[in-house]
């Protein structure tokens, strides 16, 4: 299962890359804009912070299928690596999804909200689907059964799309993702910091150092002692 950090923040992700195992970046203009730094330049930092393997996710702004395919060509000329381009799954969406997939431009069916919605993105040729699960929640809504249904309408029809689930306010949301068998999930740093969080690991760890000190003394004996 797929590790992305949804957010545009520098410092946050160079912490991430250093200490999680992470597969990439997601961003959307909300995001961007929370930065309140250039565009562009923003995304290359993130670039050469994550390298040029790690996927990053970068969403298109226009309303209309022609400029959209325009700005998801100028993001991809503009970023090196691996690109995908987010599209919010509008009627103007897929069609855009379906000439950026005749293009070889990879896509990501974003503001998905419905097994509908993912399964007419997967049939046009996205990617990936993001299915926002804290936002169905909140809409009364069930995000964790969106997801199960929708990767089992994925494999019910052979449809090869991967779910990127999104949006999550609680590790809870996360874990019952990952049951459900979600390829991926990206979650803003602080959530993906508190995946590591258990009070008891704490208290374990320094059991562990304290019955070690108490006999040895100090830690370097560790590496002094004969193997
Ligand atoms: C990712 O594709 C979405 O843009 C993002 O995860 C939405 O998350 P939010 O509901 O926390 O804003």
């Amino acid at each position: 299962m797929q590790l992305v950090i949804d957010s545009a923040n520098i410092e946050s992700i160079n912490k991430l890359i250093e200490f999680f195992p992470i597969d990439g970046v997601t961003t959307n203009p909300s995001i961007i804009v929370n930065e309140q730094k250039p565009f562009f330049p923003l995304l290359k930092e993130i670039r050469s912070l994550i390298g040029e393997e790690r996927e990053l996710f970068v969403q298109v702004i226009a309303k209309n299928a022609k400029e959209m395919v325009e700005e998801a060509r100028f993001i991809c000329e503009a970023l090196s690596g691996n690109v995908l381009v987010k599209v919010p799954v509008t009627m103007e969406g897929l069609k855009a999804i379906k000439l950026l997939k005749v293009e070889g431009i990879r896509t990501l069916a974003t503001t998905i909200y419905t097994p509908m919605n993912a399964y007419l993105a997967a049939k046009a040729g996205a990617e990936y689907v993001a299915p926002y699960v804290n936002r169905i929640d909140n809409l009364t809504g069930d995000g964790v059964k969106v997801v199960s249904e929708i990767i089992e309408i994925f494999k019910r029809h052979h449809l090869s799309c991967k779910v990127l689930a999104a949006s999550f306010k609680n590790v809870q949301q996360i874990h019952n993702i990952s049951l459900a068998g979600a390829h991926g999930i990206t979650a803003a740093p602080e959530l993906i910091e508190a995946l590591v969080e258990h009070p008891s690991i704490k208290e374990n760890v320094e059991k562990f150092r304290k019955d070690w000190f108490d006999e040895y003394g100090k830690e370097s004996l560790l590496l002094n002692s004969s193997k």
